[in-house]
């Protein structure tokens, strides 16, 4: 197993969620740990916990993945604090559960700039080093709706961004190989988090949901393989997966009939 004692990680939304517990699991194996969410409470209990339990250097840093500026501080903070960003894991984001004709137009705005824009607008700012340093791993939390094809129903915002994450998580691995850096897709499933809480239909079924345990072990996989090698996407999606058109009930008219 690859040691990454003393790398630096930074982990987007690691308040809670899967993101406390990819946290968590860079934290074990070592890395010294940027975490970034926006509110400062939860975030720093969470760097505390994990320092007390891991005795790796935690760093807390308030940011809202919508806003170029705090996205630029979190990466000065990283490199002033310890020196260089050898991992990156986008996992901040949020839902948005509605028939397309009656979502609000602000959830638009915050899904494309919290669980795109903020992904790819991150890359740009750690890449540069990471080129220089000749070696990097960027994680991005995509979902394992985008297996999908139609794409959820009542999701279709939220999984096209998704889609649109995946397809250009693949293609900057084609970009960045030569430069030694790998870039990993994680297509989680329905994932018992606060995120999955506010859906409606899908969780009614809790023993369908998974717990952050399978997507905790596909980051450390995607840190820990050999040199030369690149998990480019890894799907971890339940065994019993709730977004099939049986499990989905649709209920909404057809605008036709
Ligand atoms: N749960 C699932 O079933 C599932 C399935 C597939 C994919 N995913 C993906 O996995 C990722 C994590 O989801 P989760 O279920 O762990 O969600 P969660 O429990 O709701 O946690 C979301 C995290 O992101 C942070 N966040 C939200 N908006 C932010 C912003 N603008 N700037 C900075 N941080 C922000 C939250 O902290 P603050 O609110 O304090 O900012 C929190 O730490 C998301 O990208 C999601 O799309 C989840």
């Amino acid at each position: 197993m690859r040691d990454l004692k003393g790398k630096t990680a930074i982990i987007t939304g690691a308040s809670r969620g899967i993101g406390k517990a990819i946290a968590s699991t860079a934290a074990r194996l070592g890395c010294n740990i940027v975490i970034a969410a926006r509110s400062e409470g939860p975030l720093k209990e969470t760097a505390e916990e994990l320092k007390n339990k891991y005795r790796v250097e935690v760093l807390a840093v308030p940011c809202d993945v919508t806003k170029l500026e705090d996205l630029e501080n979190l990466a000065h903070k990283a490199k002033e604090k310890f020196g260089r960003i050898d991992i990156l894991i986008n996992n901040a984001g949020v839902s948005s559960q509605y028939p397309f004709e009656k979502q609000p137009f602000e959830d638009f705005e915050s899904l494309v700039h919290t669980n795109y824009l903020g992904y790819v607008r991150l890359i740009r700012l750690v890449i540069n080093d990471m080129i220089k340093n000749k070696s990097g791993a960027i994680i991005n939390m995509v979902s394992g709706s985008t297996l999908c094809d139609p794409l959820p129903r009542n999701f279709l915002v939220y999984s096209s961004l998704k889609v649109g994450l995946r397809a250009f998580s693949k293609g900057l691995f084609w970009e960045m190989r030569d430069h030694g850096i790998k870039i990993t897709s994680i297509l989680p499933g329905v994932t018992d988090t606060d995120l999955t809480g506010k859906l409606q239909e899908i969780t009614a079924d809790t023993s369908r949901l998974m717990t952050t345990e399978a997507i905790e072990n596909a980051v450390a996989f995607a840190l820990t393989v050999p040199a030369n090698v690149c998990p480019l996407e890894i799907a971890v999606i339940n065994q019993q997966t709730p977004w099939t058109a049986p499990v989905i009930p649709f209920k909404q008219a057809h605008p036709d009939k």
